[in-house]
Formats: C-alpha cells, sequence, structure tokens
C-alpha cells in the first residue's frame, strides 16, 4: 500500500519549515526529463564498457555461457559473501526445476571486512567448515565438494574460477587483495585446513541472482541486487561484447555491469550536499557514486544527514538532536521502510522509532510528517534512478518489447513499500503503457546462492563439453 503523505497538507510552523521542505522536494524529484537522461547517458556508459577495460561501466564478461533447463541434477555448495552476512548454502537440484537448499548465516565483524584479507579468507573457510559439520556432510578419500563462490564485488574475471578484485566497495577495505585473485585466496585457505572444497565457480551476486530466477522463469533477461548494494547484469550477444577476446560456445554471455560505479565523472546524477557529506566520510570516497544514491547501506546516512541539517537551522525537533542521531550509520534504511509505510493519523509509529530507538525524548506530530517526508523523498528517488538503469538496459537490449522478466534480490526490493511500483511508473515514463504488460519484475529470493551453484554446474558442463 502507498502512503506517500503529500508535502503541502503539513501544517508548518514557519514560512521559513515550508521553505526548506518545498527546496529539499525541488532538490531530490527525478523528474520524467531527467530519468530519460540518466537513461541515455548510462546507455552511453554501457557502450563504452563493453568496448573496453577500464572503463566507469566495467561491463565484465561473466564466462557464464549457456542457460539451464531445469531437468539438470547434482550437489553443490555455494558461499555467498557481499552483504551484511555471509551465507554458505548446500543446494541440491534433483531435476523437474525443484532445488532444495538448505543455509546458514554469519555474521561478517566489522573488523575483518577492514582487516587483512588473509583473515577474512580464513574466517571463509572455517564457516563452510563448520557447515560442513553440522550438516554431517560428509567427504570420502580424495574427493571433493564443488562449490560456487558468490562474491560480489568488482571482480575482472579471467576465466570461470578466476579473476582479480578491481576494488572494494559497500563498506569492506581487507588489505591485501585488490589486483589479485579472490579465489585462489579462498582455496588457499581451504587447502590449509584440509577442507575438501574445490571453487568451481566465481560468481557476482547479480549474475546469480539471473541465472536463479531464470532456472523457472526462461523469458529472464536480467538479474538485479537492490540491497546493501546495487548493480545488474543482463545476457548480451557475444559480438556486441568488442573488447570479448575468448572464444564462444554460444552467441551470448552474462555480463555483470557494476552499474554502481555509474558517473564517476558527476556529469549528470542530481547529487546534493548530503551525498557528497556521505561520500566524503564513506571508506570509497568518490566511487560508487550511483550505488550511494540507491543502495540500503547508504539511504538511512543521506536521511540522517538532511535531517541533522534541519535541526541545524532549527526546523525541526526545535534543534534538538538527540545523542543517537548524531552518530553516523545510527539511522538505518530498514527505519525508512517502516516509515514509509506508517498510515497512522498520528504517525506513531514513527513516533516509535524516534522516540524509543533513536531517543528523542519528545516529537511533535509536524516533527514526525518532515521526518516521513524526507524519509520519502529519499526512498523515492533511489527507486527513480534504479527506473533509469534498468530502463538504459531495457532499452539496450531491446529487450523491452518482448515479454522479459526481471529478478531482483535484496532488501530494499523485498522491504521497502512502493519500490516495484516506483520503478514501474519510472519503466512506463520511458517506454509507455504497453511496459506493464511486457516486463515484470519478480522476487528472486535467495538468488545469489542458488545461482552460484547452478553456475558450478555450468562450468562442469563445459568443461565435459571441452574434454570431449
Ligand atoms: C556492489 C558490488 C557489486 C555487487 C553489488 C550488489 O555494487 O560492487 O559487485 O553486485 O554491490 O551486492
Amino acid at each position: 500500500a502507498r502512503a506517500h503523505l503529500d508535502p503541502t497538507s503539513i501544517e508548518y510552523t514557519s514560512d521559513k519549515q515550508r521553505n526548506a521542505v518545498a527546496a529539499l522536494v525541488q532538490e531530490f524529484t527525478v523528474t520524467p526529463q531527467l530519468l530519460k537522461d540518466i537513461k541515455d547517458n548510462f546507455i552511453g556508459g554501457m557502450q563504452k564498457g563493453l568496448k573496453k577495460d577500464g572503463e566507469t561501466l566495467a561491463m565484465i564478461p561473466s564466462y557464464v555461457m549457456g542457460r539451464l533447463d531445469g531437468t539438470e541434477v547434482g550437489s553443490y555448495l555455494a558461499l555467498d559473501v557481499g552483504g551484511t552476512n555471509l551465507r554458505v548454502v548446500s543446494v541440491h537440484l534433483t531435476g523437474g526445476g525443484h532445488i532444495n537448499t538448505r543455509q546458514t548465516k554469519y555474521r561478517i565483524d566489522e573488523s575483518l571486512k577492514v582487516g587483512d584479507a588473509k583473515a577474512l579468507f580464513d574466517f571463509m573457510a572455517v564457516c563452510v567448515d563448520s557447515f560442513l559439520d553440522e550438516h554431517e556432510i560428509v567427504v570420502r578419500g580424495d574427493s571433493q565438494i564443488e562449490l560456487g563462490f558468490t562474491f560480489s564485488f568488482p571482480v575482472l574475471q579471467t576465466s570461470i574460477n578466476r579473476g582479480t578484485l578491481i576494488s572494494w566497495t559497500k563498506g569492506f577495505n581487507a588489505h591485501g587483495l585488490v589486483g589479485k585473485d579472490p579465489v585462489a585466496f579462498l582455496q588457499d585457505a581451504f587447502n590449509r585446513r584440509h577442507v575438501h572444497v574445490r571453487v568451481a565457480a566465481l560468481v557476482n551476486d547479480t549474475v546469480g541472482t539471473l541465472l536463479a530466477y531464470a532456472y523457472n522463469h526462461p523469458e529472464t533477461v536480467m538479474g538485479v541486487i537492490l540491497g546493501t548494494g546495487c548493480n545488474g547484469a543482463y545476457i548480451e550477444k557475444i559480438p556486441k561484447i568488442e573488447k570479448w577476446k575468448g572464444g564462444a560456445i554460444v552467441d551470448e554471455m552474462i555480463i555483470n555491469m557494476e552499474f554502481g560505479a555509474f558517473d564517476k565523472e558527476r556529469t549528470i546524477l542530481p547529487l546534493t550536499m548530503f551525498d557528497n557529506k556521505l561520500d566524503r566520510k564513506s571508506v570509497n570516497p568518490n566511487k560508487q557514486i550511483l550505488e550511494k544514491m540507491i543502495a540500503g547501506m547508504y539511504l538511512g546516512e543521506i536521511t540522517r544527514n538532511i535531517l541533522l541539517n534541519l535541526i541545524d537551522r532549527r526546523l525541526l525537533f526545535e534543534g534538538n538532536v538527540s545523542a543517537d542521531l548524531n552518530q553516523m550509520w545510527t539511522f538505518e534504511t530498514a527505519y525508512m521502510s517502516t516509515i514509509e509505510a506508517d498510515n497512522t493519523p498520528t504517525l506513531h509509529v514513527t513516533r516509535k522509532i524516534l522516540e524509543s530507538t533513536l531517543s528523542f525524548s519528545s516529537t511533535t506530530l509536524n516533527d514526525r510528517q518532515i521526518v516521513k517526508t524526507v524519509v520519502e523523498l529519499v526512498g523515492k528517488r533511489a527507486a527513480r534512478l534504479s527506473a533509469a538503469a534498468m530502463a538504459g538496459i531495457l532499452e539496450h537490449t531491446g529487450a523491452w518489447k518482448q515479454k522479459a522478466a526481471i529478478g531482483i534480490d535484496g532488501s530494499l526490493f523485498e522491504f521497502y513499500p512502493s519500490f516495484d511500483t516506483d520503478i514501474m511508473d519510472g519503466l512506463e515514463e520511458v517506454f509507455g503503457s504497453e511496459v506493464r504488460q511486457n516486463v515484470s519484475l519478480g522476487l528472486a529470493q535467495d538468488g545469489s546462492g542458488v545461482g552460484a551453484a547452478l553456475c558450478a554446474l555450468l562450468a562442469a558442463k563445459h568443461a565435459s563439453k571441452d574434454a570431449s
């Protein structure tokens, strides 16, 4: 349900307050024209990235070729690293399109994210080892279990299970890995601990999501992550990938776009002072500009920056801030989902977050309405910028003209109210109303784990083809 508050219906405490909100509305609104301009610019970026390496949109060939049809059988492990949690998944394909999974989540400590890369990979090996114990998965003799490794960072792949890390994103900054192969680090960590697992495939979460969604929706053209980070992968015709020097057993390949990096040049995105403040204080300043306007890791912090500004101008909470709100990252994006969904006349759900969670001693209805308005502006801008990127891919491939499915995973898409309707509205502005009949957005839950296993399976298929 949509519960957007109309900013013109708020009873403002002063003209100054009214004008401040109006200015924010102006700054954060992505007009239909701007959405189209961003989409065009985005397509230009895609074309550049397909020509050569090192462009803003990395457009990384995934080495995933061929499709699956649901008849495949086998058991694989998947390790999913790149969000808040690390997940180990055992994936059992029974044929007939059925997939059974069992998974365990492990929290990655902040200190591991920014420590020594070797320690981070040792932790991954320990998690896989204890997962095998816990699920009584025994490996006999010299045999090894095949694992699909979803490592959701910009990795320039050199084969289905080789690559080099271009840079860290999403708050990770473990030293010693940039320019190196994450698979070699992981395999080494397994070998040192005598864990009988072989890393058979290296996948980005967007690629995994595309594969997993396609397993049950053959018309899938794109996999998107709207979670801690944001990014997309799509199916490209090999002749259009000018930089591709490898051979091809089929005529198409999945491309990991790394679109969170879009507009590094800052020529088109409507960046505000609140975005710049966040960027400067991040572990990767000047990088992942689009991601910082869309992804769950950042939306709460942008909102916090705006609220602090209004407080400092004495236009909110009578100029008083709470100790909690003064701390970076305390305004979680999850609160935004809750505040957006708050339909109550007194906004008492919003009140609970502000007063119980963020320790404001008291709030007025006016305060809460302003907070809700700010949240909605930041959330809607994120959804419309995602729409611009997705429209770019749909236009570039022409996929919007036919039945096309987009598999999306991530907490933002799953829990943020009206994110999907806002995206669809944006697509309609670009393509007209027929896009609603053709294009569907669906939740591809746990796509990255299942997708990694499917990728390991594809790798095995190719290997046996090459050998024959
Ligand atoms: C970041 C990573 C990218 C990943 C995305 C979603 O943008 O660089 O590889 O797909 O987050 O997790």
